[in-house]
């Protein structure tokens, strides 16, 4: 009996593989091929009844918005019940909506008004973990079954007398990983705040828990899901110490940086959990289902969750390995990089931002929020942004009395700084109204960033050169059918330029031309990169300091320092 099972399961397992593996071939007529997808931080989009809360009602009434930007879905944060310790990445019911973001019927409203503006709309998924409320975790406490399994429990050691946690793992979030439980007597394990006790995938169980969440929504005419944390679900089941990481030395002991996590993160078991959830997915009626898959890990990890269900395994190349030093030759790198570890045939993607990180302006500086939005435009492949990108929206520093982040909050007063991901996170910058046209309330959950009077949707849509008019071109320009087939050459033109190149055959090429320098250099650049001897300026940033629609002299061309144009 036991043996049917695995060898079925096996089967599946080749036939998820094959499967996988051939709809990722180019993802040629998914619906996501060569779009945008926004990513709505539903805390901070819009408060439709004045709690100073976004909420799906508020998502509804912007649908628009997104209509007008011409992105093909919207990623909404999560939505479901939780006590809000990680700001709804802590879950205590997978399958009901948080009061504070509206009902169950607000989100039935929310599906349809997106499928009548033929909106995709992909949820987060979280399955690392849930919160210490939910009824699994109360009930795994108390040893009922199944759930005594559901959660990773672990005997205390016993040190000299004294109670220990099992062994040196820490979470994310600073610290043990290891909370102590008094009622049931054991340590449960959690990669991030004590709050959120990681899920034991090695209960049947709660695979089929799990499983079930994804119908439940997918009944509900969701199009996707963006599954977070993926590469944390399992831990190797010899609990042994990690070992101390090269930075161990310089960084306080309670820093998960301190370790080299080699029997928590990117097991290999991670991907067949990835490849169950996929032919779920694909069991599912009508359109094609898109999975998008969170793992900050190395490019060999990262291109393997191509190869087991993913259609956009997240690259946070432009976020984490572009820096203000890199120059032309060091972004070149980290673009050649990426597009040369794609498996064959694989679609590219490029993520701009996201409620994790520090918004392009605030990382780099505003010269490079253009040129980042660009870079992801030219590129093949699928562009993700976040809420607020569009119209160049920065990070609202916060005062230690003002956080909020579990992740900042664990840092402490003196390193939150560095931890918390509040000042990404602020209300979205409508227009110049009462809190920025968010909220009719003056407060809201974080402060609106003090620069809304100035930098807003409503007043960008008045300016011709604006992050906004730039990002509606780039968006539609992504549909263009030598940025959807053409081959791609990056170039360093004269040590001042770095030049993306898109060609189809017996086509003028698509080019964009950023200059890393302050300064102007005119250059032949039509003769350096092979591209007609006039070309046309389909969108230019406003450092560039040239008119759209304006014919040049590629053969002596050049744009003012820090300027960015895209040549037709
Ligand atoms: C990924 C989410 O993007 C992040 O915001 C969250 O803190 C962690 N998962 C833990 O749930
Ligand atoms: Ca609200």
């Amino acid at each position: 009996m036991l043996l049917t099972v695995v060898c079925v399961q096996l089967i599946w397992g080749l036939v998820g593989l094959r499967e996988s593996v051939a709809q990722n071939a180019t993802g040629k007529d998914e619906w996501w091929r060569d779009t945008f997808i926004y990513q709505v931080y539903t805390r901070s989009f819009k408060d439709s009844n004045g709690d100073g809360v976004g909420d799906l009602n508020g998502i509804t009434s912007k649908l628009e918005h997104l209509v007008d930007l011409g992105v093909s879905a919207v990623w909404l944060s999560p939505i479901y019940a939780s006590p809000m310790v990680d700001f709804g990445y802590d879950i205590s019911n997978f399958t009901a909506i948080d009061p504070i973001f509206g009902t169950i019927d607000d989100f039935t409203r929310l599906i349809a008004r997106a499928k009548a503006l033929k909106l995709k709309v992909v949820l987060d998924f979280v399955p690392n973990h849930s919160s210490d409320t939910h009824p699994w975790f109360v009930k795994s406490v108390q040893r009922v079954k199944p759930f005594d399994e559901y959660y990773v429990w672990k005997d205390a050691r016993i040190v000299n007398g004294t109670r220990k946690p099992p062994n040196n793992w820490l979470s994310q979030f600073q610290g043990s990983a290891w909370e102590w439980n008094d009622q049931r007597k054991q340590y449960y394990y959690h990669q991030f705040t004590a709050r959120q006790p990681d899920f034991n995938y090695s209960s049947t169980a709660l695979q089929e828990e799990m499983k079930n969440v994804l119908r439940f929504w997918l009944n509900r005419g969701v199009d996707g899901f963006r599954i977070g944390a993926i590469n944390y679900l399992i831990e190797d089941s010899h609990f042994l110490d990690e070992p101390k990481s090269s930075s161990a030395s310089f960084l306080p002991a309670t820093d998960p940086n301190s370790l080299k996590h080699n029997y928590t993160v990117d097991r290999d078991q991670n991907y067949d959990i990835l490849q169950a959830w996929r032919r779920v997915l694909d069991s599912t009626n009508g359109t094609r289902k898109v999975i998008m898959t969170e793992a900050y890990t190395t490019p060999y990890f990262t291109m393997k969750f191509h190869q087991h269900g993913s259609n956009i395994p997240f690259n946070f190349n432009l976020i984490r390995n572009i820096k203000l030093s890199s120059g032309a030759l060091g972004c070149k790198g980290v673009i050649d990089g990426y597009l040369n570890e794609l498996p064959s045939g694989a679609l590219p993607n490029w993520v701009v931002g996201n409620h994790d990180n520090r918004r392009t302006g605030s990382r780099l500086n505003s010269r490079w929020i253009d040129q980042i939005n660009m870079i992801a435009a030219v590129l093949p492949g699928v562009a993700i942004i976040y809420n607020g990108d569009e119209i160049g929206m920065i990070d609202r520093p916060m005062a230690w009395n003002e956080t909020l982040d579990p992740a900042g909050i664990n840092a402490g007063p003196l390193n939150y700084k560095f931890k918390s991901r509040d000042s990404a996170r602020t209300p979205f910058q409508w227009d110049n109204s009462t809190s920025a046209g968010f909220s009719s309330n003056k407060k809201t959950w974080l402060p609106v960033n003090s620069n809304y009077k100035t930098v807003n949707l409503a007043i960008q849509k008045t300016q011709p050169y604006s992050h906004y008019s730039l990002m509606k071109k780039l968006i539609s320009l992504k549909k263009n059918p030598i940025l959807r087939n053409g081959t791609t050459e990056t170039t360093i033109v004269h040590y001042a330029y770095l030049a993306i190149v898109r060609r189809l055959q017996n086509q003028s090429p698509v080019v964009l031309l950023i200059n890393v320098h302050k300064t102007l250099v005119r250059y032949d650049i039509a003769a350096f990169i092979n591209a007609p001897d006039k070309m046309t300026v389909y969108a230019a940033n406003s450092w560039a300091n040239i008119s759209v629609g304006a014919q040049v002299d590629m053969t002596n061309f050049g744009i003012d320092g820090y300027g960015a144009v895209i040549l037709i």
